[in-house]
């Protein structure tokens, strides 16, 4: 069975883990839900490296996991290195804003990027865009969403006042012509029908929870990895969350564990 180790500030990261449930098989899945901390896209990259650091030693040592995935654009931009350095062994997967699935698919040329602040004013992603291919113009417009990560964490997935805070990030968007968003955090496909509701016509929304699975699945097939079997999946938390989210999220009820882990 494949032990696959999942972290995200909160219940985003599920977005990821049901990705995961498509394509994998015969795993594990030890997700933890840092909420203590939530939200990373608002802290310092210190901070967001130690948190991901501490939950990447805990996972490794608890579970003894074959992988991780770190299923948060803010802590892989900030940490991915570090962990790679810390434990070559491991399959160590991140998340990055599907800039580039973004390119092939516009027509107008027009992206929107929604993200968390540190995410865009980290190196990683100013690196992406600085190394974009060339073959095709487009415009980018970028949008910091500080506060969206709260709304969604505590069930306001389609209230009026989520809808107050995006309205205004996606008009510059509406009135350019955007037709294709990157959701550059895990927890915006949960707030992603609200987002084409306000747009009021088609865009196509980026999403990498399906390329990642894939990813795993291509890394683990080379480790021998079987992929026929039941998957298994252990959700712990580090402070308070929404369980009706979860619940909605997966389409089931599952044991939350709390948790605490020890640097942090
Ligand atoms: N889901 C995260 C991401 O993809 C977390 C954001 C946050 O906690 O601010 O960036």
């Amino acid at each position: 069975m494949l032990k696959i180790g999942v972290f995200d500030s909160g219940i985003g990261g599920l977005t990821v883990v049901k990705a995961l449930n498509q394509v994998i098989q015969n795993s594990k899945v030890f997700y933890v839900a840092d909420t203590r901390h939530a939200p990373y896209g608002e802290k310092t990259p210190q901070q967001i490296q130690n948190y991901s650091l501490d939950i990447a030693h805990y996972l490794v040592e608890t579970y003894k996991v074959d992988a991780l995935v770190l299923a948060c654009n803010t802590a892989t931009a900030f940490a991915i290195t570090e962990l790679r350095e810390q434990y070559p062994h491991l399959i160590i997967i991140g998340t990055e804003p599907g800039v580039k699935p973004a390119i092939e698919q516009t027509k107008t040329g027009k992206i929107g990027v929604l993200a968390t602040p540190a995410t865009l004013q980290g190196d990683k992603y100013q690196d992406l865009v600085q190394r974009l291919p060339k073959e095709k113009k487009v415009t980018l417009f970028e949008q910091a969403c500080a506060g969206l990560v709260e709304q969604i964490e505590k069930g306001e997935v389609d209230s009026e006042s989520t809808k107050v805070l995006l309205t205004p990030w996606l008009l510059p968007m509406k009135e350019n012509g955007v037709d294709t968003i990157v959701l550059g955090c895990t927890h915006y496909p949960l707030v992603g029908d609200l987002i084409s509701s306000i747009l009021c016509r088609d865009v196509v929304l980026i999403d990498t929870g399906l390329a990642i699975a894939k990813h795993l699945l291509a890394c683990s097939l080379k480790k021998n990895h079987q992929n026929v079997g039941n998957n298994h999946l252990h959700i712990e938390v580090t402070g308070d969350i929404n369980e009706e989210s979860v619940r909605t999220i997966l389409g089931k009820t599952i044991n939350i564990i709390p948790i605490s882990i020890s640097n942090s």
